[in-house]
């Protein structure tokens, strides 16, 4: 089997980028980059060698990112969020469908109708919240009640069943540490059974920042194949970014900010900033788009100054508290810059008061948000603000995505064109 060439961080679009200034308050809308077309015609022109992968669940397309950066045809991304596909769309070389993927009869008709000749790799992080809401104490003491206990666990069986029907040579799924411990692992092993006999099926749980990307979030992957092949995981022993690596040349901005397209102002200052600016060429060179943050009263911004780096709710002066700080003593924290972040979550398209800058006295913009998930600057983001800290917050950090891509090259021997 031979894949496409080890591709740099940006290669996957040769068409030109055009950054989009909306109207503050209005959604980001982005045209698809690519003809009509074209997504068709560059799926029926692949060798026949190549891995034809689809990501399910596809959000914003982490997840895919970092297949493609690994060399695998990402060819289609379906997802609910009509926003999400937008998203997609607009940064993907591939088909995308807004479909409700528990509801579809024929994984089988589904692909026929996408333009597929067929599929060898499916990807995909089914949601999480059901398994991410409750502790795994919590999990044991629901014991059989889980499965039932939260619809949207049961998507997971909605990928083992296009699994199962489309028989892929392999597949990665992404998912929160936590389906490990449901039903004291039973919900694992019944999840593994319903891939279909005649797949090999391992699970790894990894620290995204131990993959360098500059945040700390552990996920569950779990990788399955049919042609035998002993499974392979990637080396987990690389050093993190801290926040600062990851944001630092970013031009300062008041809260509130929303101005969609800004100058870079200064040079990149660390390893992963010029990672994170690749692949940007002519005018968008000099621009960084998606620099938009929420916007903060004064009583917030003289807290967010007066609180140190790490520093919680519960460090605020009494008389500046205006929630209880024994329920939401956790409700402000602020980022430190020589480390790491803690793990972005869609929570952010609540509030921000979790990530709070470590020098600015607001909370963080879609494009560091972007940034400490590894998304690179080239990457846009459709809808509203809030949309797009969602989409950010729910991805597999691309980077991480990469690593376990390459793993799988390495389970399956796949060679360099
Ligand atoms: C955890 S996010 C996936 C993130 C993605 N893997 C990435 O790396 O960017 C889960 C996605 O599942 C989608 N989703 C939820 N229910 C769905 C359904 N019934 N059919 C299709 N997509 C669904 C959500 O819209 C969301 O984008």
């Amino acid at each position: 089997m031979v894949l496409n060439d080890p591709t740099t961080l940006h290669d996957w679009a040769a068409v030109p980028f055009k950054p989009l200034a909306p109207r503050p308050g209005r959604p980001v809308r982005l045209s698809p980059r690519l003809p009509q077309g074209a997504a068709a015609r560059y799926i029926a022109s692949l060798p026949k060698e190549a891995l034809i992968t689809v990501d399910l669940f596809a959000g914003a397309g982490g997840l895919s990112l970092g297949f493609h950066q690994a060399g695998f045809h990402v060819v289609a991304g379906l997802d609910i969020d009509p926003w999400a596909c937008e998203t997609y769309a607009a940064n993907f070389l591939a088909v995308v469908d807004s479909v409700d993927l528990a509801t579809v009869h024929s994984p089988r008709l589904l692909i026929e109708k996408l333009g597929l000749p067929r599929v060898d790799v499916i990807i995909g992080g089914p949601p999480c919240q059901g398994f991410a809401r409750v502790g795994r104490g919590k999990l044991r003491s629901l014991r059989g009640a889980v499965a039932d206990a939260d619809e949207r666990n049961n998507l997971v069986f909605t990928f083992a069943r296009f699994v199962r029907l489309l028989r892929p040579l392999a597949f990665v799924m992404e998912n929160v540490p936590d389906l490990q411990w449901a039903q004291e692992g039973r919900y694992l092993e019944q999840l593994i059974e319903s891939f279909g006999p005649g797949y090999e099926v391992d699970f790894y749980v990894v620290d995204a920042s131990s993959l360098g990307v500059p945040q700390r979030r552990r996920r569950l992957f779990l990788q399955g194949n049919r042609v035998g092949s002993r499974i392979l995981w990637p080396m987990d022993s690389m050093s993190a970014p801290s926040v600062n690596d990851a944001i630092g040349d970013l031009p300062p901005i008041p809260a509130g900010a929303s101005e969609e397209v800004l100058p870079y102002e200064g040079p990149c200052k660390s390893e992963y900033q010029k990672l994170m600016r690749e692949g940007l060429e002519g005018e968008a060179a000099g621009i960084v788009t998606a620099h938009v943050t929420r916007p903060h009263g004064e009583q917030d911004q003289h807290i967010f100054r007066m609180l140190k780096e790490g520093q919680r709710y519960i460090d605020v002066p009494e008389p500046l508290r205006r929630y209880r700080s024994d329920i939401f003593k956790d409700k402000y924290r602020k980022l430190i810059g020589a480390e790491p972040a803690w793990t972005i979550t869609a929570h952010l398209s609540k509030d921000g008061y979790r990530y709070i800058h470590p020098e600015q006295p607001r909370t963080l913009s879609v494009r560091e948000a972007a940034r400490l998930q590894s998304f690179p600057d080239r990457y846009q983001f459709a809808g509203f603000r809030s949309t797009r800290f969602r989409h950010i917050g729910n991805a597999v950090p691309p980077l991480m995505a990469y690593h376990i891509a390459m793993s799988l090259r390495r389970t399956l021997g796949v060679s360099m064109a």
